[in-house]
């Protein structure tokens, strides 16, 4: 393929932990070329010094700076920043012409006053919170086609409604309860006191009891009103990794058939949902090790006796699917690109 025929893509937080699965992922993929990697704090500095894996891929790269980002030329933005600094960034991609997928949680939430309840601060660009796309193909592929701004997904979000999305269509839940157990690279890669690693190795913390702040896009995503939902998210042992298990009450009984067909009917065609097989026993829920630096996301279910209660367990890389993989497949979908492109990478077992 020549190399006008590439998209060009700049990276905003390009130093960070998402920053570096987006230049981990474009480094592999046919049609997106990295012209530029930026970051405020380390501009000047080479790829290889922050992200050391990828060394060998960008051995003549350093990251660039905002300022000089102005001046180059692209076709899209990714922006991997902190909430509440991204918006104006994007504000000012879009007016330069390209297409954003923001990675941050600045344009996940359509109402402003959502947004303000679950971050404590009002969006500054509130007028784009209508126009941006959830960035969840299983959700939202046609309206990502030739979107010009994609908000990215939370990554307990995203293992959440992949949970629950096949019920919920259906109006099947009453209620759900969102147990999460998160691994370390979820935090960033700035060091707070909570994640220093004598502190944060081998905890079993709860971080959030009843309400986490990704539960407004996930009853948000899935019709359901926020009061039918809590989600506790807990600091496990791991680094990459989310596992979101949910108890749901069913609205109306099902049979353990009905469950199949209804998770086979939504995911059976999805290139990176697969569902976990019933037995042997210990394979019936999926331990987000198995989805390890790929896209893929696991299901697996079961269904209480008397069929009104259920258990949906879903795991993910936190990294990939939960953030920049999701946010390359919706590019992919922008771009009018085949949606797998640059995410075939199998996932790393064991780890
Ligand atoms: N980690 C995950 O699992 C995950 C999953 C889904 C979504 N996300 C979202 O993705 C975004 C990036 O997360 P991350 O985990 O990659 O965080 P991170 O490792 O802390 O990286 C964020 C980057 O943003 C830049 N930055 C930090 N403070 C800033 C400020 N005050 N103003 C402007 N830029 C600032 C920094 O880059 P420079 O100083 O080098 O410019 C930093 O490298 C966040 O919005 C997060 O919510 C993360």
């Amino acid at each position: 393929m020549s190399r006008q025929s590439c998209f060009k893509a700049l990276v905003y937080g390009a130093g960070g932990m998402a920053g570096g699965e987006l230049l981990r992922i474009i480094s592999g993929h046919p049609t997106l070329e990295l012209v530029g990697a930026v970051s405020q704090s380390k501009s000047g500095s080479a790829i290889g010094s922050v992200h050391p894996h990828l060394r060998h891929i960008y051995s003549k790269t350093t990251f660039i700076s905002p300022e000089n980002a102005r001046t180059v030329e692209a076709d899209i933005a990714f922006t991997s920043l902190p909430h509440g600094r991204s918006a104006e960034t994007v504000r000012e991609l879009l007016d330069r012409g390209l297409s954003v997928v923001d990675l941050s949680a600045d344009f996940r939430l359509k109402d402003p006053a959502t947004y303000e309840r679950w971050y404590g601060i009002s969006p500054s660009q509130p007028y784009l919170l209508r126009e941006a796309v959830y960035g969840l193909p299983e959700l939202h592929r046609t309206q990502l086609a030739g979107a010009r701004l994609v908000s990215g997904v939370g990554c307990n979000a995203a293992a959440s409604i992949l949970c629950l999305y096949p019920l919920a269509r259906l109006n099947l839940i009453q209620e759900a309860f969102l147990d999460i157990r998160a691994g370390s690279s979820e935090g960033g890669s700035t060091a707070t006191a909570g994640s220093h690693h004598p502190f944060r190795s081998r905890a079993l913390r709860i971080v959030e009891p009843f309400s986490h702040r990704h539960l407004g896009e996930v009853a948000q995503e899935l019709s359901l009103r926020e009061e039918t939902l809590s989600m506790r998210l807990s600091a496990v042992e791991t680094v990459r990794g989310v596992q979101a298990c949910a108890e749901v009450t069913l609205s109306s009984s099902l049979k353990e058939r009905d469950l199949w067909r209804l998770y086979r009917d939504a995911y059976g065609n999805e290139p990176f949902v697969h569902l976990c097989p019933a037995r042997p026993a210990h394979q019936r829920f999926p331990d987000p090790r198995l989805t390890t630096g790929s896209n893929n996301v696991q299901i697996g279910f079961a269904l209480r006796e008397g069929g009104r209660r259920c258990l949906v367990v879903s795991a993910l890389d936190n990294l990939m699917k939960g953030a920049a993989g999701s946010a390359i497949q919706s590019a992919n979908l922008m771009l009018g690109l085949p949606e797998v492109a640059g995410l075939n990478m199998q996932p790393v077992y064991p780890v």
